[in-house]
Formats: C-alpha cells, sequence, structure tokens
C-alpha cells in the first residue's frame, strides 16, 4: 500500500502539482495527461494519486480516502467539508466575482432581490448573505456568462480569469467577492498520523511556492 494518497483534479492543476513534486525532488511521476487511467503511482510505489473531477477532490480528502487533495479555493469554499488547507500553490490565479452589465450595479443596490445564476450556489448566497442583500440563485453548469446576456438573470457569481469570457459578451466584473488559487488541502487524521511525512511534502512545495 502507498504510504501517501493523493486526490488531484484531472488537468491543468493535477499536472502542475505533479510536475512540483517531481522537482521538488519527492517524487518520480510518469504521467502522461492524455490517460484514461484514474489511480497512477511513482515509481517506488510510495504515492498514489487518484484522479477525479475537481469539486470531487475536497470528498476523497475528507473521507480520509486520499491524505492530500490539490484543489482551487472556489472548490473548497463551495463544497465546505472537514478538511485542512495548508498551503497556498500560488498558481491557478483568479477571482471569483459578481459580474454582468453595467446597468445591474443600480440592481445591486436596489435592496429588490437580485436574480444571480452560478456555477457556485453556496459561495453567491453566503456573499449575498454576509452583504446583506436578498437573492434568488439560478444554478447553471457552465457558460454561465448566457444567464444576464439572455436575460435569465440580472448578474453571475462566477471565475474572472484573463476576463475575456466576460468582455466578448459585454459583461463587467461588478464586485470582487475572493481572490482564488490552488490549494494543498489535507485530512484531519492524516495531518496528525502522517505528520512528518505530510511536514515533509508541504515544506518542499512551500520552497518552490516561494522560489
Ligand atoms: C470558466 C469560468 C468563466 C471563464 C473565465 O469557465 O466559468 O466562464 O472560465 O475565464 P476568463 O476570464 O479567462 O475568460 P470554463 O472555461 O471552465 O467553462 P464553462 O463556462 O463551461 O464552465
Amino acid at each position: 500500500m502507498s504510504e501517501i494518497t493523493f486526490a488531484l483534479a484531472k488537468g491543468r492543476l493535477g499536472d502542475k502539482i505533479i510536475d512540483m513534486l517531481n522537482n521538488a525532488g519527492l517524487t518520480d511521476v510518469e504521467f502522461d495527461s492524455d490517460t484514461r487511467k484514474l489511480v497512477i503511482y511513482s515509481k517506488d510505489q510510495r504515492y498514489a494519486f487518484f484522479l477525479s473531477k475537481p469539486s470531487d477532490v475536497p470528498t476523497f480528502v475528507d473521507y480520509g480516502i486520499a491524505d492530500i487533495g490539490v484543489v482551487g479555493k472556489d472548490t473548497i469554499l463551495e463544497e465546505n467539508r472537514d478538511i485542512t488547507e495548508v498551503l497556498d500553490l500560488g498558481f491557478g490565479k483568479c477571482r471569483m466575482c459578481v459580474a454582468g452589465p453595467k446597468d445591474a450595479v443600480s440592481i445591486l443596490n436596489s435592496g429588490r432581490t437580485i436574480r444571480v445564476a452560478t456555477k457556485y450556489p453556496n459561495i453567491a448566497k453566503e456573499y449575498f448573505y454576509k452583504t446583506n442583500r436578498s437573492c434568488e440563485i439560478i444554478k447553471l453548469n457552465g457558460s454561465v456568462e448566457l444567464g444576464p446576456v439572455v436575460g435569465l438573470s440580472d448578474v453571475i457569481v462566477d471565475i474572472v480569469e484573463s476576463g475575456k469570457t466576460l468582455k466578448e459578451n459585454g459583461l463587467d466584473v461588478l464586485e470582487v467577492v475572493e481572490p482564488l488559487s490552488a490549494r494543498l488541502i489535507v485530512n484531519n487524521a492524516s495531518l496528525k498520523v502522517k505528520y512528518e511525512e505530510i511536514g515533509k511534502i508541504v515544506d518542499a512545495l512551500r520552497k518552490l511556492v516561494e522560489e
């Protein structure tokens, strides 16, 4: 059995962290990013990597199936699992924003119920609750920008990275909810039981991040 198990999001975040672990000299993983395999191992078998959907990474870590997870802060906030966030990995930087057409600013400040399309219902609900505004959340699973463009919603709560999607659809950032980036998360029991091994990994990655 492997000493340490990781839950990684398939795709860019997963590829990047495997590169970092290899560069830190912690593992030797040959990783073909086109693989359909869901479990891969380091050459010495000490580490196992479970490749899941990004939104499921906190679930595998919460249940202790994975000791460590790598996932965006957006997913951590949305899934709200009982895990410990230990390190900001400094990549995958973007922002969670309220966006919409410029004139939606008046709706945001009108005191009436705001219609919000989003892939992140929990984050959106929490944000409008904290800012003392009432909202109706309309859950979408992608192409969220369509919401205000076709009149389904007043605004969206979504990730903005380059801003290209907003710009091409005539929308603007109206409010910033939270800065986001990839984070290292750890199972609470593993943090105690595998303190040394996990500490070694966190320290090596922190050094790389700070370089
Ligand atoms: C994400 C996000 C925005 C877009 C932001 O969508 O939901 O739509 O990227 O990136 P930008 O600011 O660089 O344009 P994703 O590409 O994951 O596709 P989706 O709309 O299907 O969720």
